[in-house]
């Protein structure tokens, strides 16, 4: 889907035949040729969102571009489409959604509308995920629709440094997109913590923790960062980056992080050493 947004877009911006000249907002005239989307796994939300993402293999880099004219102008989320996944690749786009879900849901530019949209999708995504891994029919579908309704929700407001680190990961190991998020995201979670107001609450509800209303602040933001490990671990998601990370190569992933277009959504700033401290705890 995004390799046809990226197409769509070149074919009526001739002007922008290089790829690289489309990075961040791209400065496009012309809407893309018209785009009927169907997607075969329930995880990027690409059907509705106005991104795209592109690996460059000479600079061992992935970049996302962002741009409005770049929508489906039909997107077929049908479960059925998705119900040939193996339980692996599941599982690795499902925690893509659900990680869309959370970082939109604390992202800078989140508000009433897009809130309503991540935890939605939070609940339907956490509800689910579990289901679909088993090829269960209900789970396959409310993964359909939570991971449509999280890119609903985050095309309006971005991301956050979880999408940052995950991409450097893929274009420099080829570790799954979906993979590399879950792996960030606990971690990410306890690094924005602090910066996060009341919403770990809400994510842990979403969830389906009880008692959250009766929790101290410490103890709604652990359970939040707990019931998202539990669904990784359940779905069989490794929990580091050892085997993937060589401590090496830290410095280009750090600076390429930093670089990455969803790291201003981050609701706390963070420096490519904070990024850098942050891989090398997961090798
Ligand atoms: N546009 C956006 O807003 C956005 C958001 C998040 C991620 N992305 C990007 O999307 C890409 C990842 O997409 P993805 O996670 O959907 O994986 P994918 O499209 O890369 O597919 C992974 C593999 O699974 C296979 N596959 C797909 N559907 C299948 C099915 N139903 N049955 C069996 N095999 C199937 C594919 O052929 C491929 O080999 C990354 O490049 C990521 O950066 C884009
Ligand atoms: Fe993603």
């Amino acid at each position: 889907m995004d390799t046809a947004k990226g197409i769509g877009i070149i074919v009526n911006n001739p002007e922008n035949a290089d790829v690289r000249s489309l990075e961040g907002v791209s400065p496009t005239k012309n809407k893309s040729v018209a785009i009927i989307a169907v997607p075969t796994t329930a995880g990027t939300a690409a059907e509705v969102t106005i991104n795209y993402v592109i690996t460059d293999p000479e600079k061992q880099r992935k970049f996302v571009c962002v741009d409005p004219k770049d929508i489906p102008v039909v997107a077929v989320v049908d479960s059925d489409m998705m119900s040939s996944m193996p339980k692996g690749l599941t599982a690795a786009t499902g925690m893509d959604a659900l990680t869309h879900a959370i970082e939109g849901y604390i992202t800078l530019g989140a508000w009433e509308l897009s809130d309503m949209f991540h935890i939605k999708a939070i609940e339907l995504i956490s509800k689910s995920l579990r289901g679909a891994v088993k090829n269960e029919s209900e789970g396959r579908e409310g993964m359909a629709l939570g991971e449509y309704i999280a890119g609903m929700g985050f095309s309006n407001v971005g991301l956050g440094v979880d999408h940052s680190m995950a991409h450097p990961l893929s274009a420099f190991y080829d570790t799954p997109h979906g993979v590399a998020c879950a792996i960030l995201l606990p971690p990410i979670m306890e690094f924005n913590r602090d910066y996060t107001g009341e919403k770990y609450r809400e994510i842990a509800r979403a969830m389906g923790v009880k008692g959250v209303d009766d929790m101290s602040q410490e103890e709604y933001r652990d359970a939040a960062i707990n019931a998202v490990k539990q669904l990784s671990l359940d779905v069989g998601i490794p929990q580091d980056l050892k085997g993937i990370v060589q401590e090496k190569d830290i410095p280009f992933l750090s600076d390429s992080a930093f670089k990455d277009a969803c790291k201003p959504g981050n609701p706390r700033d963070c420096t490519a050493e904070e990024i850098a401290a942050i891989y090398k705890s997961l090798i």
